[in-house]
């Protein structure tokens, strides 16, 4: 695909995309449709797998994680249509009757499918799994969740003292336990409920910190009964629901819209329209920390679909002010920090983003990967051992840079290269395509010259 802007080209081990604005620059206008949510998606396939009945999905991620995960599912005996449209349907299988795979399992580059299912493959007694994934998956740290699976019971045994995949997992009845979490991840908290659905009572997770509550609203919505402590971060799953299947409309994700809002901010005399986004509470840091830094975004049409809150957010270009973002709000932003870190390149003063050392085990070294890319764009990004320092005012290069095989610092440094006076090349952005296959065809869609 090719215009005089937007480029990609084919290299033998990597797609580059090339974003060249003419010196005279560019606007960005339009409407935009957003990809399904990630997280919505990964959770209604294993839901749909587990329970009784049809499950149908709308609105489903066609990326790649989400096909991970439904060919895992399939494995075990799930019946799940081809995902090649959005509208997704299961015939679930019932809780605790995942068949025994003839393979490994292999989760690719998805972290959130190879926790989750963890939970559920460790509680199918007196069956054996194997699961694997990509070289970045291989590389994560599994022991968030194998240790409070332990504690409940588990077998599973990994590489390097049970802390890497590949993991064998031979299932057990497991026990009640109460896990009081050492970090605020969603995908820990989800292992645990998962793995307590097929226990005799009650599962409790304490977290330190909010993270995202899809499992919490799915889980209910397809029958199970928990018990919520928003105090104390708390959620307790009453073991062995009746699971039904459900209809699930998934909302556009918030974390693939983040890079629609920062693009409009930053790119002079823009206003993109962005439709169907996901809002929920655990969801919109990004929003508060983008008003904290004065941008100009509306909430439209607010409305709530199958349990989650929806509007449509109306992004007009203004100039960004610097902020400090930390605590609480950093599980609200998880995956929001490389583009946010982009918006600070362009606001004036300092930004800087502290408590955020979980993204130096994600899909790469986000802290890392997003510095050494910006910084060779010409930004002033001091990595901090749990965050960033940025200098704002910036003016942008263009120059190659590496997207480490990442599909968010990918499409940031591609948001980035909308403001460099020069060519700027991402190598290896076919990594979009893990949650969000459109990526390159609506950028080009938006921008007006
Ligand atoms: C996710 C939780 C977050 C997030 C990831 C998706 C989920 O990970 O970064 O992209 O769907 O539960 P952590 O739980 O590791 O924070």
């Amino acid at each position: 695909m090719t215009n005089s802007i937007i480029t990609l080209k084919n290299q033998p081990d990597s797609q580059d995309l090339i974003i060249n604005p003419p010196s005279k620059g560019i606007t960005l206008q339009g409407k935009i449709q957003i990809p399904g949510d990630k997280s919505i998606s990964h959770r209604a396939l294993m839901l749909g797998a587990i329970s009784e009945g049809i499950t149908t999905i709308q609105g489903i991620l066609l990326g790649e994680d989400p096909q991970s995960t439904a060919s895992c599912f399939r494995a075990m005996g799930a019946e799940i249509s081809p995902l090649n449209t959005t509208e997704v349907t299961i015939k679930g299988m019932g809780l605790g009757n995942l068949q025994e795979p003839q393979d490994v399992l292999n989760a690719g580059n998805s972290g959130t499918t190879i926790r989750l299912m963890l939970g559920l493959l460790a509680s199918h007694n007196n069956r054996f799994f194997a699961v694997t994934g990509d070289n970045s998956l291989r590389s994560r740290p599994m022991s968030r969740v194998v240790k409070p699976l332990q504690e409940m019971g588990a077998h599973i045994w990994g590489r390097k003292q049970n802390t890497l995949a590949p993991l064998a997992i031979a299932g057990k009845q497991l026990k009640p336990i109460h896990y009081h979490s050492p970090i605020a991840s969603a995908q820990v908290k989800s292992c645990i409920l998962l793995g307590g659905l097929m226990v005799d009572g009650k599962t409790t997770v304490t977290e330190p910190a909010l993270s995202r509550d899809h499992s919490e609203r799915m889980l209910q919505a397809f029958g199970a009964e928990l018990e919520i402590d928003g105090d104390t971060n708390s959620v307790t799953l009453i073991g062995q629901p009746h699971l039904q299947g459900q209809q699930v409309v998934v909302p556009g994700d918030i974390s693939s819209a983040a890079f629609w809002l920062i693009a409009g901010c930053i790119v002079p005399d823009s206003e993109l329209y962005i439709e169907n986004v996901g809002i929920n509470p655990t969801r919109t840091g990004i929003l508060e920390v983008l008003e904290m830094m004065n941008a100009d975004i509306s909430l439209e049409n607010q409305r709530v679909i199958a349990g989650e809150p929806i509007a449509d957010l109306r992004v007009k270009s203004c100039q960004l002010q610097g902020c400090e973002i930390g605590g609480s709000l950093i599980p609200r932003l998880i995956d929001e920090i490389p583009i946010l870190a982009v918006a600070a390149v362009f606001a004036q003063g300092i930004t800087t983003i502290k408590d955020a050392a979980e993204l130096r085990v994600k899909e790469s070294d986000r802290l890392a990967a997003i510095a050494s890319g910006l910084n060779a764009l010409g930004a002033k990004v001091n990595e901090l051992p749990d965050g960033l320092e940025i200098t704002g005012g910036g003016n942008l290069e263009g120059i190659e840079v590496d997207s480490f095989k990442d599909h968010r610092i990918a499409m940031s440094l591609a948001i980035a290269g909308l403001r460099g006076k020069n060519a700027t090349t991402i190598h290896h952005a076919e990594s979009a395509a893990i949650s969000y296959p459109d990526f390159v065809e609506t950028l080009q869609s938006i921008i007006k010259v």
